[in-house]
Order: C-alpha cells, then structure tokens, then sequence
C-alpha cells in the first residue's frame, strides 16, 4: 500500500479526469494519487504519464491511504447517480475535516444536498464548476467552487496552482459562495454559452443567406471581428470550424454535419432556474429552444412545406449588413450577459450565497468556454457601482447599445422579412425594449387576470390594491385583503 504522500487525489479517469490529474501533477508542490472504478484506466494513465508521478490506488482504502491529511479528492466522472456512488465510499473512508470535490457538471439542487448530507460526517464537501472542455483541464480551466470556508483554506492554494490565469495574472477561481454556489454559477455560464452560441449561429446564417458568400469568407469575417470588441473564443473557434472542409466530400465541414443540435441539459437547467426565480434570461432560453427546434426533424420534415416570404433574401450592401451584423451580435451579447449576471444575483439572494458578480465575471476570463476580455467590461462595471441593477446599464454597454441598437433593429427587421429565424437576436432586442420601456401593456394583462379571476391590481397613482367589479354597476373597490 502506497504511504501518504500524495496532497490531492482524483477519482475518474476518463478525459477530463485525466487531463485534470495531469494538470495537477504538472505544478510544482503537488503529489496526485489517482483511482479509476476500472483498473485499466488507471494503468494505462500512470503508464502513458511517467513524468506526472502519480501514486495510483486500486480501492478507496488504499487511496484514502494515499492521500495526507486533511484529505482531498477531486471526483470527476458523469454527472448523476454516479456522483453519489463515489461520494458515499469516499465518506466511508475519508474522515472529519477531509475534503471531497465534485468536479462535475452537477445540479446545483444535488450540490446543495450533498454537501448537507456530508457536512453531517464532518467532511467537507465542494461543488466546484470547472469550464474549458478537455484542454482547459489540462492546461488550466476556469474554476468555480462552492462550498465552506474551510475547505477553501486548503483547496484554495491548489486550484489556483491549476487555474487558468489571466492577462493580469490572475488566477481564473475564485470561491464563489457556500454549498451549491460554484455549481449555479457554472450553470448560468452554461446558460450564457449557449446564448453565445446561438447568437454567433444566427450571425453566420444571415451573412451566409444575405451575402452569399461561402464558410471560408464568412471564416474571415469572423477571425477579423475576433481583433475587436467581439474577441473571444468562441467567434475565434467558430472560424475555424467555418474553415474546416471535409476531406470525404470536399465540401465545407459545416454543409455536411447534421443541423440537429445536441444538449446535454445545463441550458434547460439555467432556463428552469431561471423561471422558477422570476428572471427573464429570454436569449439564454431562444438558444435552448433552438437547440430544440432543430432536434425534431419530423416536424421540421412536415413544416418545410409551409410557406416563406416570396421575395429572396438578397442584401443590396453586403459589407454595411455585416458590419450592421456585428453590432447586432454585440448588442444581442451584452443582453445575454445581463440576463445571466440578473440569474447569478437573483440565485444567490435566493439561496443566501454572497456571490461577488466581478469576481465572477474575472474568473471567467480565461480557461473557460465562454472567455473574452469583454469579460473585464463587466467586471469594470461591478467595480463602477456593486449594487449595478442592470449589467446592461453600466456606462460602457449602454453606450455600446446606443451605438449599435439601430443595426440591431435592421438585422432583426431584414431577417424577419427575409423568413430566416434568428430566436436570439430579436429576443434580446425585445427585452432591450421592454426593459427600456416607459410603460408596459403589463397594466391589461393586470386589467385581464383582475377580470377573469379577481386577482386585484395597484393603481400608478395611490396606495392600496385594488379589484373592479367588472359587470354590474362596474365600479372600483378597495381589496387590501384580495388574493
Ligand atoms: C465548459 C462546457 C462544458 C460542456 C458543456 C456542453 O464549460 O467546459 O460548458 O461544460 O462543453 O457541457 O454542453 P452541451 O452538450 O449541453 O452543449
């Protein structure tokens, strides 16, 4: 049996486990024992990695042997009913004060219960969100933990050892709040990634349906908007996909891949959660419906017959519709940004999480998915003013949606003329307006529910809740006790 001598320890070994152990290796002070539920995994790592150290273990007895004391386990297999698995014959073997991650993409409901039932055994567990896909394990991620002060004493020191780190020298972890914390938050970046993505899809489509023009140019288009304000990952990635051609046909790549999009639940969490707390997060939501949409070819098969405008989508000035393009999809981001940093706030005001928004949004300015130095506006924006109602509303993105908001308007106009769908780009522009609006038709639906139900309204000019008698003699009565 291996003596304790390794300081943190990881339990799944498939890509991200192992990407993760290596990365951990990697960095000066640090010893990784490892465990895999098959032994070969494990064999076949600590074979192929010599130079990482590992000390691996064959049972949970022999690694909780492994490990110095506090103890700390990183677990990082499939979400689900695996988690708990682990987690109960890590308890069996780990004692008070030890610490267990989970570094998976868990529901924060099933982070919030577990590390109730295992703070009860004394051990100390995190929920910990870590985004950057298989490369980012390995060469540092942007990390957010959850969980209790303590565990945080120590773990905190070896996830910035493995972090991404950013243009300031910043380590991209922070602990972002207590118990399921780390993990809400890495769902609403979820949430947000899929609006980013969406958004840049819709921007393809138009340019491409508008212009003509072919991936590859439209792949130029994306890598020049990548050295301006747009920067970020996931517009440098989509050029590359873009460029990519298939070397079967010939063809570009993205002609030849299934328009059905896959997803594997974390958007429909940040949309649920979302509905639940009362927070419009409408692009986030358009980008999972989308996701949607595009998956049931059977109805997609049977509405093709249904009929488009008769006029083709033809722009008249394509390089002003492009550039009218990118102010949109600027715009449209912002939104979806606000949107979740409102789904950030109002979670942690729900939950009882001090959750600081500009630490947030630094974490994720490198390692993860959805990286961009954008994120600095926003954390420029917190540190202008905390208690910021709207992100939307700090001096830099208001600016940006004065500037661009009539683009923004002749995007979503020539796509609803031309018949091509963009969810994303004209709900964010309809949040835009209703959000900006001086008064809403929110006062008939008030008049409606008080109508069919008796289920009271306020008045704009004097205190007091209110119910008409709608037929009879029609007249306003004072309903204080209402419901
Ligand atoms: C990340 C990603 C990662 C993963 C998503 C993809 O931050 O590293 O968000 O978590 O790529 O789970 O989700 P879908 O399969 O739902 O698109």
């Amino acid at each position: 049996m291996n003596q304790a001598a390794a300081n943190i320890g990881v339990v799944g070994l498939a890509v991200m486990g192992s990407n993760l152990a290596r990365n951990l290796a990697s960095r000066e002070g640090n010893t990784v024992a490892v465990y895999n539920r098959s032994r070969e995994k494990t064999d076949q790592l600590v074979a192929e990695h010599p130079e990482a150290g590992f000390l691996p273990a064959f049972d949970y007895a022999e690694f909780a042997a492994t490990l110095s004391k506090p103890r700390t386990a990183i677990i990082m297999v499939k979400a689900g009913r695996g988690t708990d698995a682990v987690i109960d014959e890590l308890v069996k073997v780990f004692e008070p004060g030890d610490i267990i991650v989970d570094g998976g993409n868990a529901y924060f409901p099933d982070t919030i219960r577990r590390e109730k039932a295992v703070r009860e055994t004394g051990i100390n567990f995190v929920g910990a969100g870590i985004s950057g896909g298989e490369e980012g394990a390995l060469n540092g991620p942007s990390i957010m933990p959850g969980g209790s002060d303590e565990s945080w004493v120590t773990l905190g020191p070896i996830l910035k050892s493995i972090a991404a780190v950013a243009p300031d020298g910043e380590p991209c972890v922070t602990h972002v709040g207590h118990d399921g914390a780390g993990h809400f938050v890495k769902m609403v970046h979820n949430g947000i990634e899929y609006a980013d993505m969406q958004l840049i899809a819709e921007a393809y489509d138009l340019i491409r349906r508008g212009t003509g023009k072919t991936p590859a140019e439209i792949a130029d288009i994306f890598a020049a908007w990548n050295t301006g304000e747009l920067e970020s990952y996931l517009i440098e990635i989509t050029a590359e996909v873009l460029r990519q051609v298939d070397a079967e046909t010939g063809k570009p790549l993205v002609d030849v891949i299934l328009d059905q999009a896959g997803a594997k639940g974390t958007g429909a969490w940040t949309v649920q959660t979302a509905l639940a707390l009362g927070v419009p997060v409408s692009g986030i939501a358009e980008a999972t419906f989308a996701r949607s949409l595009s998956s049931h070819p059977e109805q997609r098969a049977v509405a093709s017959a249904l009929p488009g405008p008769a006029e083709p989508f033809e722009v008249a000035d394509a390089d002003a519709f492009i550039a009218d393009v990118a102010q949109a999809l600027f715009a449209s981001k912002i939104i979806a940004y606000s949107q979740g940093f409102d789904e950030i706030r109002a979670g942690a005001a729900e939950y009882g999480w001090t959750i600081d928004l500009g630490a947030v949004s630094k974490i994720w300015r490198e390692g993860c998915i959805i990286r961009a130095q954008f994120l600095n506006r926003i954390a420029d924006a917190y540190a202008g003013e905390p208690d910021l109602p709207v992100l939307a509303t700090a001096p830099y993105f208001a600016e940006a949606l004065t500037r661009g908001q009539a683009a923004w308007r002749r995007v979503v106009v020539a796509a609803t003329v031309a018949g091509i769908p963009s969810p994303a780009f004209s709900s964010s522009l309809a949040y835009y307006d209703g959000l900006r609006a001086d008064r809403l038709p929110a006062a008939l639906v008030q008049g409606q529910r008080d109508f069919f139900g008796a289920h009271t309204y306020k008045r704009i000019d004097k205190e007091g809740t209110f119910h008409t008698l709608w037929s009879g003699d029609r007249s306003e009565i004072e309903a204080e006790d209402t419901h």
